[in-house]
């Protein structure tokens, strides 16, 4: 997709009513805190700094609508499993996020990301399964390639495959941000389910 342009265009906490009716196709991004949602949401629309990211966790703490080219809506979701948010908030998040995942009339894909250097978490787990409950196919994104020798790759996303329960490893798309590979593959797999999804209705 050629970029020609992006806003911020709506932005959902905790105290928000309702869910934005923003008109277009909106792809998701879902996956523990620091895992590079905000970062992978600038390398995809080639605007560093637009997403505001962050080296420690708990970052992104609403639920941000990227408007694509009047096109497409991207949406950056807090992370989970961020230990020093106290229980309330956390659960506040969790609720808002699957209350947006689970209700959003316009969520197209959910892409869930995983750091492609560690075993899926429990909370992965539980993500990955809970996506699926809601009939969708959510697309494994492991980041921050660039931390691992190119030696290391093969065992570390076979890891992640099993750990997810998923087949084909060919199917999880390898990122980084810092060098943008894997970026292609992101836009074509956004634009496999646009077409898709068009095609729907
Ligand atoms: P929350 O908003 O807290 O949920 O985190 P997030 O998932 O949005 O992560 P964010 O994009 O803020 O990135 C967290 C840290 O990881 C930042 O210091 C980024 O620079 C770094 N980072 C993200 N992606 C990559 C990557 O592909 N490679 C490397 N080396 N660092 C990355
Ligand atoms: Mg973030």
């Amino acid at each position: 997709m050629v970029i020609k342009s992006v806003e911020l265009e709506k932005v959902i906490g905790v105290t928000t009513k309702g869910l934005p009716d923003s008109g277009r196709p909106e792809f998701a991004f879902a996956g523990r805190s620091n895992v590079g949602k905000s970062s992978l949401i600038n390398g995809l629309v080639m605007r560093n700094g637009l997403a505001r990211t962050s080296g420690s966790p708990g970052k992104t703490q609403t639920m941000n609508f990227y408007n694509v080219n009047n096109e497409i809506t991207l949406v950056d979701l807090p992370g989970y499993g961020y230990a020093k948010v106290d229980q309330e908030l956390k659960a506040k998040w969790g609720r808002m996020i699957e209350n947006y995942l689970a209700n959003s009339v316009w969520l197209c894909g959910i892409f869930l990301l995983v750091d492609i250097r560690h075993k899926p978490s429990e909370d992965d787990i539980r993500m990955f399964e809970w996506i699926k409950d809601q009939s969708f196919e959510p697309v494994v994104i492991a980041t921050k390639l660039d931390k691992l020798k190119r030696s290391e790759v093969k065992k570390c996303v076979s890891e992640v495959a099993e750990t997810l329960g998923i087949e084909d490893e060919s199917r999880i798309i390898k990122f980084s941000s810092e060098n943008k590979s894997g970026r292609d593959e992101i836009w074509n797999s956004i634009e496999e389910e646009l077409s898709r999804y068009n095609g729907k209705i």
